[in-house]
């Protein structure tokens, strides 16, 4: 439950299956308050149990609210993930027909309709299946997005789960068998695990797996090795996991590379298993992702755009589908997740598909839900990525949308090979560029504890600095619950420059003097604009540029780097900043307060 933490914390708890009975404990707040909990009053010694650390949907974070939900005169206990959508219309049922509900919650629901298939449509017969056959017919009245896990005194070793759109893996033990919405919560124990399909339902002893699907005819997992490390889920020495995966960073890069060019700089992405023909008719590129991976996205398309000479857009995944975009065969859809899991944008791809795209997916997580249901994936090799924050997983993305980007250029015939080999050669040099960063940030993070008390701290940035600067706003609002806007720098004086007053700390990202000409001087000159108006200017530049110096309160600077590829390099400072800041003020940066890792509900 630890590793799975980062999924959601505002509250968790356990069931346990002994002495023909159920014995459950939940608590709100952390983990630690369930095993303070557990402390003072122990379970029984079980072979059989379930666990689940909650982030609220239905019902805010209480201990009532908590999973495991009772049901069945207290034999029957559920955990639940995602959202039953028709969850009214159930409970409005079920309290015609008499049953009670402690909670706000739609799995109280859930738990509700199977204990009474389980004792009023089943008789209580576990002769046939029993609970796997209560969570068959359970499931065919669901609607919505949901993992269920459940256990019931009559059948004391097993486990029954259930998956519809929300993630559930299988890891196979050794005389013991486990159930995870990731592999992280069981890699100690075993590294094969089976990925379910869509709509199954998985019923598990210590010693045999069968899978079936909502109807009860037998169905197939997909077998798989995990080859996570379990050493890199764990800090490693580092304060917070977050500090971990930003000095993971040049070694996430480094993989993400690996393997996909070869000598004479040619890119061989031969896992795009899409038609190449498919591809070069490709006259419209679309990018779907949420969050920190969207300012990816925003990356991608300078890149794409430049490279390819494709129209390319990004989009807000729960933005798109309902808006009616225009799509159809000729479009590429690209999703960027590093969970491979967010409903929203699991959603849009979805529905792209529907449309006739053609659907790649860029991911962190392998055999998650979007690559599942994409036309292909390119993987991101950042490792497991823990902290609720992005970091490393941000710079996999941006690698691997470069290398999209040049592998349909070099399709397509848009720019010569030398030129890719080029930009291949830039971005092998950037893992040690990002660990010169990461070396020399002690400036950085001291500003940073000094700045502790800030109410409000402003980002800009222009062309690919843009993405640059909402990130570097994103990560402070995040974990140090610090006021962060980043801007366009060009769009300052249509507005957000009123904001400036007396000491307002301002981050400007500068572009590379040897770039355009006019982008670097444009941006020098947005730097004075808003130091002659009382701002503290913090500037981001390339070493070598002195033009900033006379107008930066501080400069950090990066290695040189070519303009497209600057982001792999100018975030991390900003990245530290927001982490080092948020640890003085005390914060759990691996935790902020009401998110979480994987965001499977729209
Ligand atoms: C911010 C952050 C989020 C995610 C977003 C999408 O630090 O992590 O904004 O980027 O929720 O998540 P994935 O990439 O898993 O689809």
């Amino acid at each position: 439950m630890r590793r799975l933490e980062y999924r959601g914390y505002d509250s968790a708890g356990v069931a346990v299956v002994a002495d023909g009975e159920i014995s459950s404990r939940k608590k709100s707040g952390k983990l630690s308050n369930l095993l303070a909990e557990l402390e003072e009053r122990p379970l029984p010694e079980s072979l059989t149990g379930i666990g689940h650390t909650r982030w609220a949907t239905h019902g805010g974070p209480t201990d009532q609210n908590a999973h495991p939900h009772l049901s069945d005169g207290g034999r029957l206990a559920v955990i639940h993930n995602g959202i039953i959508e028709n969850f009214a219309e159930l409970k409005q049922e079920l309290l015609a027909k008499g049953v009670v509900f402690a909670s706000e919650t739609d799995t109280e629901v859930a738990a509700a309709l199977l204990g009474d298939i389980f004792r009023n449509k089943l008789g209580g017969d576990v002769s046939d299946g029993g609970l796997t056959r209560a969570m068959e017919l359970a499931c065919q009245r669901l609607e919505g997005a949901f993992t269920l896990l459940a256990v019931h005194a009559d059948q004391p070793d097993v486990v029954v789960a259930a998956r519809r759109n929300s993630p559930l893996v299988v890891g196979l033990g050794e005389g013991e068998n486990f159930l995870g919405s990731d592999v992280s919560g069981f890699i100690d124990y075993t590294r094969r695990a089976v990925e379910l399909g869509q709509d199954q339902i998985v019923t598990i002893t210590a010693d045999t797996v069968e899978i079936t699907d909502f109807f009860g005819a037998p169905a197939q997992g997909k077998e798989y090795h995990v080859d996570w490390d379990p050493a890199s889920a764990e800090k490693g020495g580092f304060s917070s996991f977050m500090e971990k995966e930003i000095h993971d960073q040049p070694d996430a890069v480094a993989q993400t590379l690996l393997g996909r060019s070869d000598l004479n700089g040619k890119l061989t992405l031969d896992e795009l298993r899409i038609d190449p023909a498919l591809l070069k008719q490709v006259d419209k590129i679309i990018v779907l992702a949420c969050g920190t991976a969207a300012y990816a996205g925003m990356v991608a398309k300078y890149a794409i755009e430049n490279w390819c000479r494709i129209p390319t857009e990004v989009e807000l995944a729960h933005e798109f589908r309902y808006r009616d975009p225009i799509v159809d065969a000729n479009t590429l859809v690209v999703s960027i997740s590093q969970s491979g899991e967010t409903m929203d944008t699991l959603m849009a791809v979805r529905y792209a598909r529907e449309q006739g795209a053609k659907t790649i997916s860029i991911c962190n997580t392998n055999g998650s839900t979007i690559p599942r249901e994409s036309d292909a994936v390119l993987y991101t090799h950042a490792g497991p990525e823990i902290a609720v924050a992005s970091t490393k997983a941000f710079l996999a993305q941006i690698t691997a949308a470069y290398l999209l980007g040049l592998y349909l250029a070099q399709l397509r015939g848009n720019i010569f090979s030398g030129q890719i080999k080029d930009v291949l050669a830039d971005l092998g040099k950037i893992p040690a560029k990002i660990q010169k960063i990461l070396d020399n940030a002690g400036p950085l993070r001291e500003l940073a504890r000094s700045m502790k008390d800030e109410k409000s701290v402003l980002f800009l940035g222009r062309h690919v600095g843009f993405p640059v600067a909402l990130e570097g706003a994103l990560k402070l609002k995040e974990i140090a619950y610090i006021h962060a806007e980043g801007f366009a720098a060009g769009e300052l004086k249509h507005g957000p420059i009123a904001l400036i007053d007396e000491g307002q700390p301002v981050f400007v990202v500068v572009p590379s003097p040897r770039g355009r000409d006019s982008l670097h001087s444009k941006v020098v000159s947005n730097i004075q604009e808003v130091r002659a108006r009382g701002a503290r200017t913090l500037v981001i530049a390339e070493e070598g540029d002195e033009s900033v110096r006379d107008y930066a309160e501080h400069v950090f600077y990066v290695p040189e780097t070519p303009t497209l590829l600057m982001p792999l390099l100018t975030t991390v400072p900003l990245q530290i900043f927001a982490a080092e800041l948020a640890g003085a003020k005390g914060y759990d940066v691996d935790q902020p307060r009401n998110l979480a890792k994987s965001v499977t509900v729209e």
